[in-house]
């Protein structure tokens, strides 16, 4: 028996920026083709946020007032705001301050967090266990990434890959413990950070002429090393899951997984013995959008879901981190 509430999405909204940056457009700009990039990675489009002085934050507080309205929520119930991304509007203040100050949130506080693409994963457990205290009755999560602006539109083995959006979550204590947050199995090993990064513009490599120049301040990622442990590291933690809980491929309604490439989810799913009916991915219409592609993910089919579901959020990302939560849709 599970003795503390436990965590609940009670509502979920989204900001998707209205440029569609499609693979012919890419074509023109590096040598690519929407052959490669559909057989390799399974994009055929993704949204960018193309207006200068425009960032994180901008998307992120349009997600918030959206979850807002929807929930019938006054911003001065909100008693903590949470913001995971990896391209936060600045190096500080915090992206969670700039969109509690945007939306009116003046009761609550919180930060940002960063775990890559597992980042949502990693997030949502911290959120978890401040749920699990019983003080808190409401928390906003907000997963953002403006990609578009790290990600080097001369580089074709990086480009193709990222878009931009944001998501925000409601999170509340529910007292019935077969609804929510169940479980987490989460991971991370150091020696990714060889392989997936932004090496300038922190205080190892601050900004300068010659970072600039060594285009230092984009994404840089060994593809290959990266495909290799993810498709190992998703697959063995949902498996692990399922195990844990003694799942069999029939308890499980959908896999809501990280969208980085179709062929890492299909892995996984393979794994996990799941038909194609019970995988989520929306990789083709967004691309890889790092912490918010689950919630992008949940937010997109949420009218399939039935209170009771199970699903099973499974990531892989910078750092290396990854993991797995089991959760039973609420509502
Ligand atoms: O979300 C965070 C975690 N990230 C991931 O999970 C990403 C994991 N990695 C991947 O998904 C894949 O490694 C990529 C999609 C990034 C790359 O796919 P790949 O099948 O591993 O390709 P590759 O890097 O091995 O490149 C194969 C070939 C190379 O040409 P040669 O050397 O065989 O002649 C590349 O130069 O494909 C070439 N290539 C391209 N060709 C056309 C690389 N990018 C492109 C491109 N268009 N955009």
């Amino acid at each position: 028996m599970h003795s503390k509430p436990r965590a609940v999405i009670t509502g979920i909204e989204a900001y998707i920026p209205d440029y569609v940056l499609t693979n012919d457009e890419l074509s023109t700009m590096v040598d690519t083709s929407d052959e490669w990039i559909m057989s390799r990675v399974g994009i055929k489009e993704r949204h960018i946020l193309k207006e200068d002085g425009l960032g994180t934050s901008y998307m992120g507080a349009i997600a918030v007032e959206r979850l807002l309205k929807a929930t019938h929520t006054d911003p001065s119930e909100v008693q903590m705001l949470l913001c995971h991304c990896v391209t936060p509007d600045m190096q500080f203040p915090a992206t969670a301050n700039i969109i509690s100050d945007k939306v009116g949130i003046k009761n609550a506080w919180g930060y940002d967090t960063n775990a890559g693409c597992s980042g949502f994963l990693f997030t949502f457990e911290t959120i978890r266990r401040f749920i699990e205290t019983g003080e808190y009755k409401k928390i906003v999560l907000v997963c953002g990434e403006r990609m578009s602006g790290i990600v080097d539109y001369q580089d074709r083995s990086t480009c193709p890959l990222f878009g931009d959006a944001a998501v925000a979550l409601m999170i509340e204590p529910s007292e019935d413990d077969s609804l929510g947050f169940q479980d987490s199995i989460l991971h991370v090993d150091g020696i990714g950070r060889r392989y997936l990064y932004q090496s300038a513009g922190g205080s190892l490599y601050p900004a300068r002429e010659d970072t600039v120049a060594k285009r230092l301040h984009f994404i840089h990622q060994e593809g290959q090393q990266v495909f290799k442990h993810a498709v190992v590291g998703m697959a063995d933690v949902s498996e692990e899951m399922m195990k844990r809980h003694n799942l069999k491929a029939e308890d499980i309604a959908y896999l809501v997984p990280h969208q980085a490439n179709l062929r890492i989810i299909d892995a996984t799913a393979r794994r996990m013995g799941l038909e194609k009916d019970k995988v989520l991915i929306n990789i083709d219409k967004f691309g890889n959008t790092a912490g918010t592609s689950i919630p992008l993910a949940i937010w997109y089919f949420k009218n399939k879901f039935k209170k009771g579901d199970n699903l099973i959020f499974s990531a892989f990302g910078a750092g290396f981190t990854w993991g797995a939560i089991f959760y039973r849709w609420a509502y």
